[in-house]
């Protein structure tokens, strides 16, 4: 008789998005007057840039003709990506990253599920509270987090890192030291980073206790301040502690064209291992490349248009994040985030759970938001909105909001 996997019997319910998907359906039905604005999901709205739709059309011509015509992609990914990767990504910022240390991949979501892969069970894990849940998720799944607290919405084994109002949305060393650590920055849910410096005693703290971090900046090309890094390579001694994962999704609106990368650089060892050479089988055992066409996407995203395109994309959500800020600070919300990121983390008004608040603004302002509290424990009280959508529907939101 087989047997599954009894860690995922453990996993509880994932009911974030289908419980809001349920909420706002059954208001829908019972109000088919109301216009219902969406500032929930953290998916882009705007469309791919020219410059991408022109390589997008280029290469899928390449296909039609035999001479042209690419089958299975490298390991890695082709060079001509990694090369523009390296150059503009890692170069430009003085990062000195090779192109066998790019591996290319189908997007952050996987590759921050898939590395746990390549530490062993016993590994303690560190994730900041509230956060994007793949990374606790993925540990579960392995068997690395022991048991399930329902009441206290924690795991036994996972060392968390609450990440709140009171200390500045910015991870404290935790007492009980991890081998594993998932740094989100900017951050997913708060839209809150840290500063270098601070990036910088997190390497120096990792380096010293022996532990990895696994540093997901999907967000990267929404930093403003001078002061964040744009890439954890940029603080002295991360290529010994950190690997890296980047996507397209958010920086180019490849959410559903699929593409990212994770560097894993070659001085990062333990003890002889390279985890290097140990992602590289496990992407060319497990993985069989990003397709060409998209790939060429990629490669555009480089390009000096596509990055004038991409720069005035990232403008238009940021001028939204801005108008979400202003007006909710307006009305005499506590509101953080929105700077370098996307989303914007607001504090609930008069005591107000997460869900309690999620109601309000459906009921009273047909507006849809996230409730901090589907993020982790410390999102208990808080409340996301994102900056994904249009610019005429984040103004309208915000007006009703201004009335409540
Ligand atoms: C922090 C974080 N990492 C990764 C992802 C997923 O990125 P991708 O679309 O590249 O899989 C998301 C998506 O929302 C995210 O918020």
């Amino acid at each position: 008789m087989f047997q599954v996997n009894d860690n995922y019997q453990k996993l509880p319910g994932s009911y974030l998005f289908s419980t809001i998907g349920k909420k706002v359906n059954a208001y829908a039905q019972a109000n088919p007057d109301r216009q219902i604005i969406r500032l929930g999901i953290g998916d882009v709205t705007q469309p791919l840039a020219p410059a991408i739709i022109q390589a997008l059309h280029r290469a899928v011509d390449e296909m039609g003709n035999a001479e042209t015509f690419r089958g299975y992609a490298p390991d890695l990914g082709y060079e001509f990506l990694r090369s523009a990767i390296v150059e503009n990504d890692y170069r430009a910022r003085g990062c000195e990253i090779a192109t066998d240390e790019i591996f290319v991949s189908d997007g952050a979501k996987s590759d921050s599920g898939n590395i746990q892969e390549i530490f062993s069970l016993d590994n303690r894990i560190a994730v900041c509270d509230p956060v994007y849940p793949v990374y606790v998720d993925s540990n579960v799944m392995a068997g690395r987090t022991g048991t399930y607290d329902a009441q206290k919405e924690m795991w036994s084994d996972v060392i968390y890192m609450p990440c709140t109002m009171e200390n500045g949305f910015v991870p404290e060393f935790p007492k009980e030291t991890p081998d594993v650590i998932y740094l989100c920055l900017p951050n997913n849910p708060t839209g809150t980073t840290i500063t270098k410096e601070q990036l910088q005693s997190w390497v120096d703290y990792a380096n010293k206790a022996g532990a990895v971090i696994i540093y997901d900046a999907a967000y990267e090309a929404y930093i403003s301040e001078d002061h964040v890094a744009h890439s954890i390579y940029e603080c002295e001694g991360a290529k010994t502690c950190a690997i890296e994962l980047k996507s397209f999704s958010k920086n180019a609106g490849f959410t559903g064209v699929r593409l990212g990368y994770t560097v894993v650089p070659k001085e990062l060892k333990c003890g002889e291992v390279s985890l290097n050479a140990m992602w590289a089988r496990r992407h060319g055992t497990k993985f069989n490349g990003a397709p060409y066409i998209v790939q060429r996407a990629g490669e555009a995203v480089y390009s000096a248009e596509g990055k004038a395109q991409l720069k005035e994309q990232v403008a238009y959500y940021m001028r939204n994040a801005a108008a979400i800020r202003e007006g909710l600070e307006d009305a005499g919300y506590t509101v953080f985030g929105g700077v370098n990121a996307p989303y914007i983390w607001l504090k609930t008004p008069k005591g107000m759970t997460s869900w309690e608040f999620f109601d309000y603004l459906l009921e009273q302002a047909n507006v849809v938001g996230t409730p901090g509290s589907g993020f982790g424990p410390s999102g208990e009280g808080y409340f996301r909105l994102t900056a994904f959508g249009s610019y005429e529907n984040t103004v309208a939101a915000l007006e009703r909001i201004r009335k409540l």
